[in-house]
């Protein structure tokens, strides 16, 4: 459609060739950065991609934007434990924080979408969310003076796409990169952590062994899921999905693969930056990283049905049936989660 209005004549002009563009990650966690082949990032392509994740023209009723509920201010994540859709409907489960999708190939708590190409079309047609149908946005945008140039910079064409539409918001979410944290910089070797942060950073990692030694191997049995670089879960297959015997009645990655063993199991949530995205888990149901910690620490969790057995396979006493860390050993745990907050990150301004 748009050739009939002269864009042929522009394209001809300027000769199609965006910047490409590479996000910041550390030498240590590039080799787990995914960009499909068919959707390079482009300095252009994330600036439509930008654009379309802020405009609330993206929804029917032109009320929410991606941004609505994926709060830049607070990690891309939303305030309360679920968030609202046009007309106020409420959502199912908590909305995660966005920084760092781009070492991802799992997305949504069930991991029902495998890249964020095909991820960003959900929200936007569902119709709780912003229930806007693929054609008509295609059409919304077209007829919207400022978005032709933006797709002809990004994509090489003034003919917007849905695909293309896509592929502008993966590249902006690919962008979103938190890596520059206390951390990351103890990980390159540029920075000491405290002795506090340095005891929860072993017990993070540690899987506990009340037999070892005389007095035992002492650990919070966390990086069991989540892997010390990316602190995500593993990426292939559903092998990063467990049940952390919250006793949800969301059956989670079931809905995904049909299998009852996979009741209650959920997408192991990336950890940076996770001091500033409160209520936590699936359903949002904890208000504070103490609270966190206290259900991983509790008594009751051992005997969740289907509850994972890498935690009922965790204590720190010889025949204890919860994981037994001390009050100390939690804040230790806790100071540790705080080592990952990239402050810089999150004064992104749109
Ligand atoms: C009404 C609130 C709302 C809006 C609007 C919204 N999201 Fe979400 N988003 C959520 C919730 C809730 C989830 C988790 C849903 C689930 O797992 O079933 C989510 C999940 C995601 C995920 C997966 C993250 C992960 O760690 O697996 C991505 C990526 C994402 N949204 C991007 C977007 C984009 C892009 C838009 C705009 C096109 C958008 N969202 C609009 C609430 C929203
Ligand atoms: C058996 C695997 C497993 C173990 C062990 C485990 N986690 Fe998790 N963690 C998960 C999964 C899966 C979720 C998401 C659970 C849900 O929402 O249902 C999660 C969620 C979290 C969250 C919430 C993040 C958010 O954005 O909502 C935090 C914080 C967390 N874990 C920290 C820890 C700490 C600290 C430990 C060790 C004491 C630990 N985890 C041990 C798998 C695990």
């Amino acid at each position: 459609m748009a050739l009939f209005f002269g864009s042929c004549c522009k394209e001809k002009e300027s000769p199609f060739a965006p910047t490409p563009f590479t996000p910041a990650y550390h030498s240590r966690l590039m080799g787990y950065y995914r960009e499909p082949p068919a959707n390079p990032s482009t300095k252009e392509g994330i600036l439509l991609g930008k654009t379309l994740f802020f405009d609330k023209s993206l929804s029917a009723n032109n009320t929410i934007s991606c941004a609505s509920c994926h709060r830049p201010e607070h990690a891309f994540a939303d305030v309360g434990p679920v968030s609202f859709g046009i007309n106020g409907t409420p959502g199912k489960r908590n909305t995660p924080g966005l920084f760092n999708t781009g070492l991802q190939n799992r997305f949504f708590w069930d991991g029902r979408d495998t890249s964020l190409e095909q991820q960003s079309l959900h929200p936007i047609q569902d119709p709780g969310e912003m229930a806007m149908q693929p054609a008509a946005l295609v059409q919304k945008l077209q007829n919207d003076p400022k978005y032709p140039p933006l797709f002809l910079k990004a994509f090489g064409s003034q003919n917007i796409t849905i695909d293309n539409i896509a592929k502008a918001i993966a590249q902006f979410e690919r962008s979103l990169v938190a890596v520059d944290t206390k951390y990351d910089r103890y990980l390159q070797g540029l920075e000491n952590l405290s002795p506090l942060e340095e005891k929860g950073r072993v017990l993070f990692f540690t899987h506990p062994d009340p037999f070892a030694g005389a007095l035992g191997l002492r650990g919070g049995n966390c990086g069991d899921c989540h892997l010390p670089q990316t602190l995500l879960g593993r990426q292939d297959g559903f092998f990063g999905f467990f049940n952390t015997g919250l006793g949800s009645e969301d059956p989670g990655l079931q809905t995904v693969t049909g299998l009852p063993s996979d009741r209650g199991k959920f997408k192991v949530p990336q950890l940076r930056n996770v001091a500033l995205t409160p209520p936590y888990m699936h359903d949002g149901r904890f208000q504070t990283l103490e609270q966190v910690l206290d259900h991983y620490n509790s008594e009751t969790i051992f005997f969740m049905p289907n509850v994972d057995p890498q935690i009922q396979l965790a204590t720190n006493q010889k025949f204890g049936t919860s994981l037994m860390l001390t009050g100390e050993e939690k804040q230790a745990i806790i100071a540790f989660l705080h080592t990952l907050t990239d402050s810089a990150a999150v004064k992104f301004k749109p």
